[in-house]
């Protein structure tokens, strides 16, 4: 057993059953937008390992560009107060923009994105996220994609992050509530 896999309680989404997934999606995604050339926007970090596989699931032209948001407050929870930390190098004037993101929660940090996005007036913005935790939204948000509806439990893995540690992890999986209860070193 490696160093991460003792702090996990139980793999919730398997790399397989993620792959399989992400091809649907892409499928699906290839045919929407057929013709339009999405730019699709990453949220990094947690959305980079989704993008990665998910445009190579689209076999349209597509292309990327990159958005950093902090929000402020613990690294569990989000606070709804946001801040752009880097910014998209394209101008999305006209164009099909589809949000790529890791996981909505209480859907603050989405609803800031969208709202800041919708004023460089895209022709079209939609979103897609891996996972979606619906139990715990805020703000009334409506997704375009979805991967998987998981329930409210903090999950790591394939990009997501507790302390920055766990990205690497090839699915997602549930963190031992005991790694996040005790104090950091
Ligand atoms: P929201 O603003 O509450 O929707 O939070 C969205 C952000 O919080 C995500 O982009 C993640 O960075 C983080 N987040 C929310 N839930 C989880 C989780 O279960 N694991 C890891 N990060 C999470
Ligand atoms: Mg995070």
């Amino acid at each position: 057993m490696n160093s991460m896999q003792k702090d996990l309680s139980e793999i919730l989404i398997s790399r397989e059953t993620i792959e399989r997934r992400v091809h649907e999606l892409g499928a699906q995604i290839a045919h929407d937008y057929a013709g339009q050339t999405p730019i699709l926007v990453c949220i990094l970090k947690g959305g980079m390992m989704f993008l990665a596989d998910l445009m190579r699931a689209i076999a349209e032209p597509v292309e990327i560009d990159f958005m950093a948001i902090s929000s402020y407050g613990s690294s569990m929870e989000s606070s709804g107060v946001v801040r752009i930390l880097m910014d998209l190098e394209s101008n999305i004037e006209g164009r099909h923009v589809l949000i790529v993101e890791d996981i909505i929660d209480t859907g603050h940090t989405l609803s800031y994105i969208i709202e800041n996005l919708s004023t460089r007036r895209p022709a079209s913005l939609h979103i897609c996220t891996l996972l979606d935790k619906p139990d715990r939204r805020e703000v009334d948000i409506s997704l375009d994609y979805v991967g998987f509806n998981i329930p409210n439990k903090f999950v790591i893995g394939y990009g997501l992050d507790y302390a920055e540690k766990y990205r690497n992890l090839p699915f997602v999986a549930v963190l031992k509530p005991e790694v996040y209860l005790q104090p950091s070193p």
